[in-house]
């Protein structure tokens, strides 16, 4: 499936400001809050819609509305930046929970918690805003499957061309929407340019 990029000039704004690292974690949570609605769109632009009849001031209308159900599924914690967007946009949306940690040594991700809703049927967006190596997305694309997901796409903030090339094998249907897509890993499993920790600077900690 194709790597899609984010290419909006909010969207480089955003990210630029995102990045530096001067930026403090209250307007950390905004900028990502803002790269997440942009991602939101952009990764729903596919939604199937029916045909709805309804009857406004003057005349009957029929118009389109959602067709099956939206599930989110964030990758704990970082991902918890990125799923209020989702539940803006769409309302009628349910979340599931994927905690993930990945080891400082081997950047290889522990799971610690898996709760999600009924998945088949609906479409399932994991939402994670680092995609370093792969290993979380790969995990938790897996999870989602295993559960009765047909219909999955993955959104992150930051990508690296290890993370996407590792979820583009091992889950080749799998769409993946991005804000940026950058340079490289650097050895200790971090994406160059960057951000930093992701969840660090959400949460200050
Ligand atoms: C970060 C990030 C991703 C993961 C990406 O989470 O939020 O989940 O690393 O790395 P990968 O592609 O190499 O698997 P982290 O494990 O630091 O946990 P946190 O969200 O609790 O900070
Ligand atoms: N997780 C992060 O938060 N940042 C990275 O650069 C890689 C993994």
């Amino acid at each position: 499936m194709p790597l899609h990029v984010l290419k909006h000039p909010l969207a480089s704004h955003v990210m630029t400001h995102l990045r530096d690292e001067s930026t403090k974690p209250a307007t950390f949570r905004t900028l990502s809050y803002q790269l997440g609605l942009l991602l939101a769109i952009e990764s729903t632009r596919d939604l199937a819609t029916t045909d709805k009849t309804v009857q406004t001031p003057l005349e009957e209308h029929t118009g389109q509305v959602l067709a099956r159900p939206l599930v989110i599924v964030p990758i704990l914690r970082a991902g918890l930046g990125m799923t209020q967007p989702f539940l803006d946009l769409f309302p009628d949306v349910s979340v599931g929970y994927v905690g993930l940690e990945r080891d400082h040594e081997t950047a290889v991700a522990r799971s610690y918690y898996c709760k999600l809703p009924p998945l088949a049927g609906a479409r399932v967006i994991v939402v994670d805003p680092m995609l370093a190596t792969g290993g979380s997305a790969v995990q938790t694309l897996t999870v989602v499957k295993e559960n009765g997901a047909k219909d999955v796409s993955f959104a992150c903030i930051v990508s690296s061309p290890e993370g996407v090339e590792t979820v583009q094998k091992d889950h080749p249907e799998v769409p993946i929407y991005t804000a940026a897509f950058d340079r490289e890993l650097n050895g200790a499993k971090y994406i160059m340019p960057g951000l930093g920790d992701f969840g660090d600077r959400l949460y200050g900690t």
